[in-house]
């Protein structure tokens, strides 16, 4: 007789604050810029994510949505989640999900001076006057330099706040699990937590905690006015779209900080990134545990790591040392759309092929790639 192999720990249920999973498997949050350009979304889009739901996905967290139709798009055919048609295009999404049995969160995002397409501004905002590193992301829609973006004031501060808040209640009207609030990737919460993209002397600038205030306000006034049972999470990390190698210079403690201020601001769960690198490069910290692991522990909240997470045997590592309680997938994903019905069922995983993202990341582009195979 031969035993059963015990199932993965990644098929195991788990709760990401009022929301119970079937799984710790979340599809990560991936642009595919294939809205209208009206940022209303798409049949296609809702195909797109309730296939993850039928593959077995615990949650699925959609591509960043900009929440105001003033500063926070970042790309053309981006969704948005800031009129009236926005909430019936994103219902459409939300019944579909639901019905092939899945969960849906939204993720929101302000692009700040990272934005390379959006109609309802020419000029760009961000915590400080300094030119962003890099160029513009071609697959995205853009090409060229950055614009220098101009220093938001205290009543632009105000305004991006209040973005956020009318987005999160405009997908609890449209039908979602609950929202994810991207500080993460370099993008306009990040700029204010990263060193040399904020150089404020006011409240929001300065310190590791003062660097955080706006992510930690955006969450609390956010918990505070959505629905009862319905999920707020906050996604941060080191690294960003055009900064792969950034690291917070105050390491450990750094983590502390960051974890604790959107613990107590109402965070339900903890998303930590790993842009263009793998968990385990960027969430080592010098004394040989992890930002995951130490963010898990001093908040008490549920933590999501991200970053390779298709590996099977990282997952399992990542999971079974308490690194963390969730696993975000993103390339995996794309290329197994039902992942954890794989894993479930033992089966081998197919490899992501870069071909499906050239030239561009729109679902458009996907589908072709995949009817040429
Ligand atoms: C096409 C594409 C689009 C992405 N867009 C977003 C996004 O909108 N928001 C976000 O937080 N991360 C975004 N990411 C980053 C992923 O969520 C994830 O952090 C990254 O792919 C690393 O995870 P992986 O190794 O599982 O792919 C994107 C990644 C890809 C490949």
């Amino acid at each position: 007789m031969t035993a059963t192999p015990a199932p993965h720990p990644a098929l195991r249920p788990g709760s990401l604050g009022p929301l119970d999973l079937p799984n710790r498997l979340l599809v990560a949050p991936m642009t595919r810029c294939s809205a209208r350009p009206d940022g209303v979304p798409t049949e296609a889009m809702a195909d797109y994510y309730a296939e993850f739901a039928a593959g077995g996905f615990g949650l699925v967290v959609t591509e960043g949505i900009y929440p105001d139709a003033a500063y926070s798009q970042g790309y053309l055919n981006q969704p948005g989640l800031a009129t009236e048609e926005h909430v019936a295009g994103w219902r459409a999404v939300t019944d579909r999900v639901h019905a092939a049995g899945g969960r849906i969160v939204g993720q929101l995002m302000h692009a700040g001076a990272l934005s390379q397409g959006n109609p309802h501004r020419e000029d760009t905002l961000a915590p400080s006057v300094v030119l962003p590193l890099g160029e513009m992301m071609p697959a995205y829609g853009g090409s060229g330099p950055w614009q220098l973006p101009r220093e938001a004031t205290a009543e632009d501060i105000e305004e991006v706040v209040d973005g956020f808040v009318a987005a999160a209640g405009n997908a609890a009207a449209a039908g979602f699990d609950g929202v994810e609030v991207h500080g993460a990737n370099g993008y306009l919460l990040d700029q204010f937590l990263t060193e040399y993209t904020n150089q404020r002397t006011d409240e929001y600038g300065g310190s590791t905690a003062d660097r955080v205030r706006l992510t930690a306000e955006v969450v609390e006034r956010i918990a505070a006015e959505v629905p009862e049972g319905f999920v707020v999470g906050v996604r941060v990390s080191q690294t960003k779209v055009n900064d792969v190698v950034y690291r917070w210079s105050g390491g450990a403690e750094d983590v502390v900080v960051i974890a604790q201020a959107l613990a107590k601001a109402g965070a339900d769960y903890l998303h930590i990134a790993s842009e263009g690198r793998s968990w385990f490069d960027t969430a080592r910290l010098a004394d040989g545990t992890t930002v995951t692991g130490l963010a898990r522990e001093t908040s008490g909240l549920p933590v999501v790591a991200n970053g390779g997470m298709h590996d099977v045997d990282q997952a399992e590592r990542v999971l079974v040392a308490e690194h963390a309680d969730f696993l975000a997938v993103g390339h995996g994903a794309l290329a197994n759309p039902d992942l954890p019905h794989r894993w479930a069922a033992g089966r081998e995983l197919a490899t992501f092929d870069a071909a499906m993202l050239r030239p561009d990341v729109t679902l458009a582009t996907s589908n072709r790639w995949r009817q040429a195979g």
